[in-house]
C-alpha cells in the first residue's frame, strides 16, 4: 500500500464462539433475580468469568461476593455456573436465604455421576485443574477422600491403588479435548477396571469451540482469543491454537491488542471463550479496522441449538 494507506488483514471469525447455553443461562438468572426480588441480588463467585459481564450485571445492581458469609441474611443470593460443593445449598438452607443455583445443567450432570459412583462403591478419579470452581464444587459432592485430583498425564503414573479397588472416572467440562483423551487412555490402561462417562463430560461448547479454532489457527498467522485468564476454556483455546503451530494471545479486551502484533502478519483467527459476549468480538473487529482493512470471514464448524431451561423460581 502507498505512504498512509492501510494495508489489508484477512480475518478468519472461528463459529462456534463466545456464550454457550450455560452462560446465556446464568447471566438471564441474575437479570431475572434482579427483576423479581430488586437490587441487591448478591451472586457467588464470578456468576461466569468474564470481568465485562461481571462489571454490567455489578452497573444492575449485582453484588459479587466470593463466600456465603459475606451475604447479608435478607438479600437473595446466585451460585455462579461453575457450581458449589453442597456445603453451600446447605449453609444458605440453615440460614433460610433465597437463593437461586445457576450452576449449568452440564456441570450438575456430573455432579450427579460422582454421587452415583460413590453409591455403587468405587472411588473417582477426577480430571482437571487444582483450584478451578469447578473442580471445589465437583469435590464438594462427594465425602472427602472419596476423589483424586488427575491433573496430567503424569500425574496416572503416580496413582496408587490396589487392582481390586473399584475405580470411576469423571471429567472437568471445560478441557481440552485431545489431553483429556490421551489421560483417559492412559488410566484405562493402568486400571481396565475402571468405568467412566461413555464420551468424557467435556461439554458440547467446549468441544465445539476447540474444533473451530482447529479449523482457523493452521490459515492464521495470529490467533486472538477473547477470554479470562481465569476462564479454562479460553485457555484451552489458546492452546489449541498454539498446538496447530500458530501464535495466539489471550486478549480480554480490544484495548490490550498492540500493533506491533501485526506486524507483517496477513490473516488474523479470532474467537471468543464460552464467557466472552459477542460485543467483545465486535469491538476487537473495530480495533483492528482502525490499523487495516479489515475483510472479515466466518468459518463455522458446527450448528449450536442448545438452550437451557430456567430454574422454576425464575422460569
Ligand atoms: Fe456449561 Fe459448557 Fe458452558 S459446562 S457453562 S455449556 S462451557
Amino acid at each position: 500500500p502507498a505512504k498512509g494507506e492501510k494495508s489489508a488483514l484477512t480475518l478468519l471469525i472461528a463459529a462456534p464462539r463466545g456464550f454457550c447455553a450455560g452462560v446465556d443461562r446464568a447471566i438471564e438468572i441474575v437479570e431475572r433475580a434482579l427483576e423479581r426480588y430488586g437490587a441487591p441480588v448478591y451472586v457467588r463467585h464470578e456468576i461466569v468469568h468474564n470481568r465485562y459481564v461481571v462489571d454490567s450485571l455489578k452497573a444492575k445492581g449485582a453484588i459479587f461476593v466470593e463466600e456465603l458469609d459475606q451475604v447479608p441474611d435478607d438479600v437473595p443470593v446466585v451460585f455462579s455456573a461453575h457450581g458449589v460443593p453442597k456445603s453451600v445449598p446447605a449453609e444458605a438452607e440453615a440460614r433460610k436465604l433465597t437463593y437461586v443455583d445457576a450452576t449449568c445443567p452440564l456441570v450438575s450432570k456430573v455432579h450427579r455421576q460422582a454421587e452415583r459412583q460413590i453409591e455403587a462403591g468405587r472411588h473417582i478419579l477426577f480430571i482437571g485443574h487444582r483450584g478451578h470452581p469447578e473442580v471445589i464444587g465437583t469435590f464438594g459432592q462427594v465425602d472427602p477422600g472419596g476423589m483424586t485430583l488427575v491433573e496430567t498425564l503424569e500425574d496416572v503414573a503416580t496413582l496408587d491403588f490396589a487392582p481390586e479397588q473399584p475405580l470411576a472416572f469423571l471429567t472437568q467440562t471445560t478441557l481440552s479435548v485431545d489431553d483429556t483423551a490421551a489421560i483417559v487412555d492412559a488410566l484405562k490402561e493402568r486400571f481396565p477396571h475402571i468405568v467412566g462417562p461413555k464420551a468424557e463430560d467435556i461439554c458440547y461448547a467446549t468441544s465445539n469451540r476447540q474444533a473451530a479454532v482447529k479449523s482457523i489457527a493452521p490459515g492464521s498467522d495470529l490467533v486472538l482469543v477473547i477470554g479470562a485468564p481465569n476462564s479454562s476454556n479460553s485457555l484451552r483455546l489458546v492452546e489449541v491454537a498454539e498446538r496447530c503451530g500458530t501464535s495466539a494471545k489471550l486478549i480480554q479486551r480490544a484495548s490490550e491488542i498492540q500493533e506491533e502484533w501485526l506486524a507483517g502478519v496477513g490473516t488474523v483467527g479470532l474467537t471468543a471463550g464460552a464467557s466472552a459476549p459477542e460485543e467483545l468480538v465486535r469491538e476487537v473487529v473495530d480495533k483492528l479496522s482502525e490499523w487495516r482493512v479489515v475483510e472479515e470471514h466466518t468459518l463455522t464448524s458446527a450448528e449450536e441449538k442448545m438452550v437451557f431451561k430456567l430454574p422454576r423460581q425464575l422460569a
